[in-house]
């Protein structure tokens, strides 16, 4: 893996060849506050799903790299319910490359996952097979599943931010009170329009798999995401798979 631009350290030389400490520097969340950082990845012809409608088709060794890291730099990853339902989420483990890095960082062992949900239909093996506080469920006053999924996973575990829609701004809040100020979004297309929309993303991480795969997929967001003004701070390649880090109108590095 190679560093082609970084906006913020000089000490990294663009061009050279990255360890897993560099890249864990280079990847490293800016101060101690709320970072909200966003990942998705993509096709060269821009379809945030591969030919099988998944995002895991598109995905390349590189990007599960980056992106396993992500996760070891954050406190929770926040997933929409549909890309829950879709991939098969279940409870969530730190990639073994990075269980030391995250430890010296002081970052607890376990990884919660966070579902935003109206309907509060998690999938059901997701439930039932995750362990105590690991999945965290943001949802609506009025999800109709409400009482059953606080039954099994705790009422603390159930985010009840909004009416009959969930209002984003106070589910990162409530997270943030609880410990969890570094969220890793990880889709999908709805969420993440719905996210940006709010002014909620300081980051925006972004893959470009080098494939085409031409139909009509999706693209990675879907929904009312228009802003300008995104700085470019990161690009990072391996194997053709580009690696890019935006930050987001409003946001800063520190
Ligand atoms: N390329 C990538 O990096 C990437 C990443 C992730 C996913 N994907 C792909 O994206 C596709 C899924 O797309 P999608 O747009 O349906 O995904 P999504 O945003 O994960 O799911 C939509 C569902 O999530 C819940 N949700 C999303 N935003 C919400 C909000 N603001 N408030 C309350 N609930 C909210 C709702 O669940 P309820 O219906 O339960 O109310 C909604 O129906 C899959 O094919 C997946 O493979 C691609």
């Amino acid at each position: 893996m190679r560093v082609i631009l970084d906006e913020r350290a000089n000490s990294l030389a663009c061009g050279g060849t990255l360890s897993d400490d560099l890249l864990a520097d280079l990847y490293a969340v800016p101060g101690s506050g709320r970072w909200l950082r966003a990942t998705m990845v993509a096709t060269i012809d821009g379809s945030a799903t591969g030919a099988d409608g998944r995002s895991g088709s598109v995905n390349t060794d590189a990007d599960h790299v980056v992106f396993g890291l992500l996760r070891a730099l954050s406190h929770a990853t926040l997933v929409g319910a549909g890309t829950a339902r879709d991939e098969s989420y279940r409870a969530l483990e730190i990639d073994t490359r990075w269980v030391a890095m995250r430890a010296a960082a002081g970052l607890p062992p376990a990884y919660p996952l966070v579902v935003v949900s109206r309907s509060g239909a998690l999938p059901e093996p997701l439930v039932h097979t995750a362990p105590p506080g690991r999945v965290r469920l943001v949802t609506c006053a009025t999800s109709p599943r409400l009482d059953t999924v606080r039954e099994a996973l705790g009422t603390e575990h159930v985010h009840v931010c909004g009416g009959a829609e969930v209002d984003l701004s106070s589910a990162v809040a409530e997270l943030a009170a609880a410990g969890l100020t570094r969220l890793l979004a990880e889709g999908g297309p709805s969420l993440l329009a719905d996210l940006i929309a709010a002014d909620l993303v300081d980051e925006l991480d972004v893959s470009t798999a080098p494939t085409a795969v031409g139909g009509t997929g999706p693209r990675i967001t879907h929904g009312s995401a228009s802003r300008t003004g995104y700085a470019l701070g990161t690009i990072v390649e391996q194997d053709g798979t580009l690696m890019t880090r935006w930050v987001c109108p409003g946001s800063a590095w520190s």
